[in-house]
């Protein structure tokens, strides 16, 4: 790194992790992600997407490599402990709890958070500014929330943990196109307000809008990482469906 260049808020190098018995599924990323910055994460189904952030999370070990966040060194942590050292995670599929209420949910992200640096009610405030819906009515079952409304719920649990980096699986996943765009304000907004997004993105379009830089991820390898305005989508099309190396 040179001298006067900024901690990177997410970076890892060399990583690779897999399932218990297979072979390698992330096969040496190496990237720096800017603070307070978006990264989409898009690729083909079955690229690698989901288990690359489950490697970032904790729920898949790290077999090579390192990730650090803020500078510090997570591979070797707990999911719990990375939670507390600013990395938070909402999965692609069950991350709210559906049978209780909005409060209940956020009242349970909080429940393991004692000790961490700016988690309490100002930091409770500034998430339910960012999602003023979930603020109007506490008391409404997360399983009769709209697709869309849940994501926002499953954002404002995760951001209770006052993270530096927030890593998104496919929040989008089976939401009509308003709630698309719905969504992806949002994570505007949780970036505007100070923290760094991995996004992992289905809908390409949609990603690239937001994003600050584009990954692409194919067989476990990064395959191409540049602005959102220099990738055409012959490029695209070329990386997800053809002319595999
Ligand atoms: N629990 C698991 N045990 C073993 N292999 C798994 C497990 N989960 C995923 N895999 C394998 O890892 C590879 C990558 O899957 P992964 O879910 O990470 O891809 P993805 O890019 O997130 O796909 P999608 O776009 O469908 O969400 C696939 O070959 C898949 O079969
Ligand atoms: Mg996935």
């Amino acid at each position: 790194m040179t001298i006067g260049a900024p901690i990177p808020a997410l970076s890892m190098k060399d990583l690779r992790a897999g399932y218990p018995g297979g072979g390698d599924i992330v096969r040496g990323i190496t990237l720096d992600q800017a603070p307070e910055t978006i990264l989409a994460v898009i690729g083909p189904n079955g690229s690698g997407k989901s288990s690359f952030v489950k490697t970032l999370a904790g729920l898949l070990r790290t077999r090579e490599g390192t990730i650090e966040v803020t500078g510090k060194k997570v591979s070797d942590l707990s999911p719990a402990k990375r939670v507390m050292s600013g990395l938070a995670y909402v999965p692609q599929e069950a991350n709210v709890f559906r049978s209780l209420t909005i409060r209940e949910n956020l009242k349970l992200a909080t429940e393991f958070l004692r000790g961490r640096t700016g988690v309490g009610l100002a930091q409770e405030a500034q998430v339910m500014a960012l999602f003023p819906e979930l603020g109007q009515r506490p008391k409404t079952l997360a399983g009769n929330l709209s697709g869309g409304q849940r994501q926002m719920l499953a954002f404002a649990c995760a951001l209770l943990a006052n993270p530096e980096v927030l890593l998104l699986d496919e929040p989008t996943a089976g939401l009509s196109p308003k709630f698309v765009g719905e969504t992806m304000e949002a994570v505007v907004r949780v970036r505007e307000s100070g923290v760094t997004v991995l996004l992992v993105e289905q809908n390409v379009a949609a990603a690239t809008r937001i994003a600050d830089e584009v990954m692409v991820l194919v067989a476990g390898m990064k395959r191409l990482m540049t602005r959102p305005s220099a990738i055409s989508s012959a490029d695209l099309a070329d990386l997800f469906f053809g002319k595999a190396q």
